[in-house]
């Protein structure tokens, strides 16, 4: 069943609770880098103030571990959001406590507070399996969800990318909030939406591009899409690791030695799918980890002491020919260290394949993170059809798991 959104719900003169992921990058200034996640929250930010609700938004930032720590302040992105908004945006400088509870009291419709990072305090991230067994841990936890239950009458879940925790203010404060109305957004609304539409129902064919250096991240992805698309395209680091289960020699690439067994099952498990899975057919290798560093393409084994950085040339080709007549392109991760010109050649050739699909009539998903970077740095961030905001949680979607804390909320 779908899950109620704030469109389904009267806010009028209510004061709403809001959890947004303004978990931003921010650069050694503390200036935010990229303020998408800010950006994609607005359309429910809006929503809520124009039908006349007075607003506490709350978020984490980084992992302070329970530490406050000025450099992870959402000061600044209390400043981004009053310029967004065109109106000001309180700033706590706490998320809990009597002055908190004074000022959010005191909120008027259309009234905006933004609570300091929710991090700050260690009750935020106790996993619920830890507080089951310790009476501690459950009454910390609680006590904290329960200052922030205590704040308003709604609450609203905007927040994707940390869709994937069980944080205080993501499962235990809704779950507080019994009997009053506990919905989604628009900006989760519309994650559900692509990942979930492309996940359960996608036009054929379906091509999987997966990257990153881990095959350990990837294994959970592969197997729940291994009977949904018709074919996987393999790039990152991660393919060293399926070469070497293969016999092959990978010199000083990186490789997880403890998943070859992995590697060889996805590979059978991926035959009896009748899912091809295609590793990269040549690979830019350097010996060294540095940017511009000497290099050369290699077709065969990577001997020491190179190592991979990038699918090469014919493999961009291939990949690419690949993707021509895909109706459904899921992409998560690089297919090399995009960051360190020039084995940033590999993760653009795809970035350009998925574009050009695209426009070609397939419908695209891009996990967050990397590899929604480096469509972005290329302009191409309009060119796909959706680019989640979670890095995380959107790789948890697409292993097929539930989300518990948008299960407790309202269902339509
Ligand atoms: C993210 O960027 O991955 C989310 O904001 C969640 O943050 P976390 O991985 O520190 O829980
Ligand atoms: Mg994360």
């Amino acid at each position: 069943m779908a899950k109620k959104t704030v469109a389904d719900i009267d806010v009028r003169d209510k004061k709403v609770l809001m959890r947004c992921d303004f978990n931003v990058p921010l650069d050694e200034g503390s200036n935010i880098t990229s303020d998408d996640r800010i950006v994609k929250a607005l359309p429910t930010i809006k929503h809520i103030l124009d039908a006349g609700g007075a607003l506490i938004l709350m978020s984490h930032l980084g992992r302070p571990s329970g530490q406050r720590n000025d450099k992870l302040s959402l000061a600044p992105v209390a400043k981004r959001l009053s310029q967004l908004l065109g109106r000001q945006v309180i700033f706590a400088d706490d998320c809990i406590g009597d002055e908190v509870r004074a000022r959010a009291e005191s909120l008027n419709a259309g009234d905006v507070m933004l609570l300091e990072n929710l991090r700050f305090h260690k009750a935020e991230t106790i996993k619920d399996k830890a507080a089951k067994g310790d009476t501690q841990l459950r009454e910390a936890k609680d006590n904290f969800a329960a200052e922030l239950a205590g704040l308003a009458d709604v609450y609203v879940d905007d927040a994707f990318g940390t869709a994937h925790r069980d944080n205080a203010s993501m499962y235990t404060v809704p779950m507080m909030m019994q009997g009053k109305p506990k919905v989604i957004g628009f900006l989760i609304e519309k994650e559900l939406k692509f990942l979930g539409d492309t996940v359960t129902n996608p036009a054929k064919p379906f091509v999987a591009i997966l990257g990153g250096a881990k095959v350990s991240d990837k294994i959970g992805v592969i197997e729940n899409l291994i009977d949904k698309v018709d074919r996987i395209l393999i790039g990152g680091a991660m393919a060293y690791t399926f070469f070497k289960a293969d016999g092959r020699d990978v010199g000083n690439s990186l490789c997880e030695d403890g998943f070859l067994d992995n590697a060889v099952e996805l590979g059978k498990q991926a035959a009896d799918h009748g899912c091809e899975i295609l590793l990269p057919v040549d690979t830019v290798v350097a010996k060294e980890f540095k940017p511009g560093t000497e290099n050369k393409v290699v077709t065969g084994d990577i001997e020491s002491p190179w190592q991979g950085m990038d699918i090469g040339p014919e493999t961009c080709k291939l990949f690419a020919d690949k993707l021509e007549g895909a109706k459904t392109i899921v992409w998560n991760g690089p297919m090399g260290v995009f960051e360190m010109p020039p084995f940033d050649k590999g993760t653009k050739a795809v970035a350009q394949a998925v574009a050009e699909a695209t426009e070609r009539g397939a419908r695209s998903v891009i996990g967050g993170g990397d590899s929604a970077a480096a469509l972005k740095n290329m302009g191409l961030g309009d060119k796909v059809s959706h680019i989640s905001t979670g890095g995380g949680a959107s790789l948890k979607f697409l292993e097929g798991k539930k989300f518990v804390c948008l299960e407790i909320l309202d269902e339509k």
